[in-house]
């Protein structure tokens, strides 16, 4: 597999005047996390996760602002954010729909689900539409095995698929994301202050 290398010495990053990590989002962060922790380091994950699921992705300047704000170095805050696949460190349409590629699932045609989509929304695998709706990912094993083969839209899991059920709950998602949530699972943002 050839390194994927990515120019971060000379990159200029884009910056707005106004701070991601807002005065309600770090009084919520106080409130919340730092009494459940010995050190304020070990918030730093619910911290990358509230600031994905308030802008629906981590800005490289948030980082910047959560390390201030934990008493990191900023190239720590970036280790952890690029380890863990879940976090978005560009933006994403506002519906993720993620299709599992493993074993199980290939076996029951998963690559049928995602050639549909790629035709059905114009883009291929980590590209999003135009319009911001939607970005498009395969991803390994979801542990849904016996239900094969399955798909995530944002964190709802839908299983059993077929070509034309992924199509109609495509067509009948809602007009925002915050109206599409299974209750049982999932990041819990309705404490999340507004920004
Ligand atoms: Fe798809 Fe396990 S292989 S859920």
């Amino acid at each position: 597999m050839a390194w994927i290398t990515e120019n971060r010495r000379t990159e200029v990053l884009e910056r707005r005047s106004e701070p991601y990590l807002t005065d309600a989002l770090k009084d919520y962060f106080a409130r919340k996390y730092f009494p459940r922790y010995p050190t304020k380091r070990a918030v730093l994950l619910p911290a990358l996760h509230a600031i994905q699921h308030t802008y629906n992705w981590i800005p490289p300047q948030a980082m910047e602002e959560i390390a201030a704000f934990l008493e990191l170095a900023p190239a720590e805050v970036m280790d952890t954010a690029t380890f863990y696949e879940e976090y978005w460190l560009k933006p994403k349409g506002e519906f993720l729909i993620q299709v599992c590629r493993s074993l199980s699932c290939e076996i029951c045609d998963s690559a049928k689900l995602t050639d549909h989509c790629k035709q059905k929304l114009g883009i291929e695998p980590f590209e999003t539409t135009d319009d911001g709706r939607f970005t498009l990912v395969e991803l390994e094993c979801l542990g849904a095995c016996g239900t094969a083969p399955v798909a995530l839209i944002n964190d709802v899991l839908h299983e059993n698929l077929t070509v034309e059920t992924l199509d109609q709950l495509i067509e009948k998602l809602p007009k925002h994301a915050h109206d599409y949530k299974d209750p049982e699972i999932g990041w819990n943002d309705s404490d999340l202050p507004h920004h």
